[in-house]
C-alpha cells in the first residue's frame, strides 16, 4: 500500500528579535512551503483584547474572545474580523501584552489546533517560542535562533524607526530583557532549547546567511 505523504515541518524557536520572522519567511518562500508566524496569533488576540478592555489576566474573557474572533492570514496581511491589522499588532505595547497573555495554558490550548492546521503539503516553516517543543514536537528539522540582547535590541530599534515609530534604544533593551524572562521563565510552554535543535547564533550572520545555514541543514537530512 502507498504510504501517505506527510508535510515536511521546519520548526524555528527563538527569543524576541532573533530574526525568526524574516528568516522563516525567506525560507518558506525558497522552499515553497507554508508559513506560520505563531507570535502574530498572540499579537492579534492581544490587540483584540486591548480594544475590548480585557485585562491580560482575564483568562476566561480571553478564551471567549478567541472563540468569537475571526483571525485570517493572507499572503501579506493579517486580518481580525475583516479588518487588516498587520501593522497595528507590531507595536511595543502589543508585544508586551502578547507576552503577558501567552502565560495562560487555557489560551495556548485554545489555539493549538489552529496553529497545527497550517501544516500542509508540501511543508511548513513554523516560528515562535514553542514550535519545537509543543506545537510540532515531531518536526523534521528543529532550529533555535539566538542573538545577544544588544544585537536584538538594535535590530528591533532599526525596524521600528524605519516604520516611523518614536523609540528609545535603552527602553527597547529593557523591554526585550523583560520579555525574554516572561517567555523563558513561564510555567507553561516556556521558550526552551530542545535537545534535537540546531542552535544558530546570529549576531554575526545576515538574514540571508542564516537562511543559507538552515537550507544547508535541510539538504543534509
Ligand atoms: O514572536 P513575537 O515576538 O511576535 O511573539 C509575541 C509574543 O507572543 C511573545 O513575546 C510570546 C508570545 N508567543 C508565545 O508565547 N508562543 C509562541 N509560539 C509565539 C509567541
Amino acid at each position: 500500500m502507498l504510504k501517505k505523504k506527510k508535510p515536511f515541518v521546519i520548526a524555528i524557536d527563538g527569543p524576541a528579535g532573533s530574526g525568526k520572522g524574516t528568516v522563516s519567511q525567506k525560507l518558506s518562500a525558497k522552499l515553497n512551503y507554508h508559513y506560520l508566524d505563531s507570535g502574530s496569533i498572540y499579537r492579534v488576540i492581544a490587540y483584540a483584547a486591548q480594544k475590548e478592555n480585557i485585562e491580560p489576566g482575564s483568562i476566561n474573557s480571553l478564551v471567549d474572545l478567541v472563540a468569537n474572533s475571526n483571525i485570517k492570514f493572507t499572503a501579506k496581511n493579517i486580518w481580525l474580523n475583516g479588518d487588516r491589522v498587520s501593522d497595528e499588532i507590531r507595536t511595543e505595547l502589543i508585544s508586551k501584552f502578547a507576552s503577558e497573555i501567552a502565560i495562560h495554558d487555557k489560551l495556548r490550548t485554545a489555539i493549538l489546533d489552529y496553529q497545527r492546521s497550517f501544516c500542509k503539503l508540501p511543508g511548513l516553516v513554523a516560528e515562535g517560542r514553542d514550535m519545537t517543543s509543543i506545537v510540532f514536537p515531531d518536526a523534521d528539522l528543529k532550529i533555535y535562533l539566538n542573538a545577544s540582547v544588544h544585537e536584538r535590541a538594535n535590530r528591533r530599534y532599526k525596524q521600528l524607526i524605519s516604520k516611523g515609530n518614536d523609540v528609545n534604544l535603552s527602553d527597547l533593551t529593557r523591554e526585550i530583557v523583560k520579555r525574554d524572562s516572561r517567555d523563558k521563565d513561564r510555567e507553561v510552554s516556556p521558550l526552551v532549547i530542545v535537545k534535537e535543535a540546531w542552535v544558530l547564533e546570529t549576531d554575526d550572520l545576515s538574514e540571508n546567511q542564516t537562511v543559507d545555514k538552515i537550507l544547508g541543514l535541510f539538504k543534509g537530512i
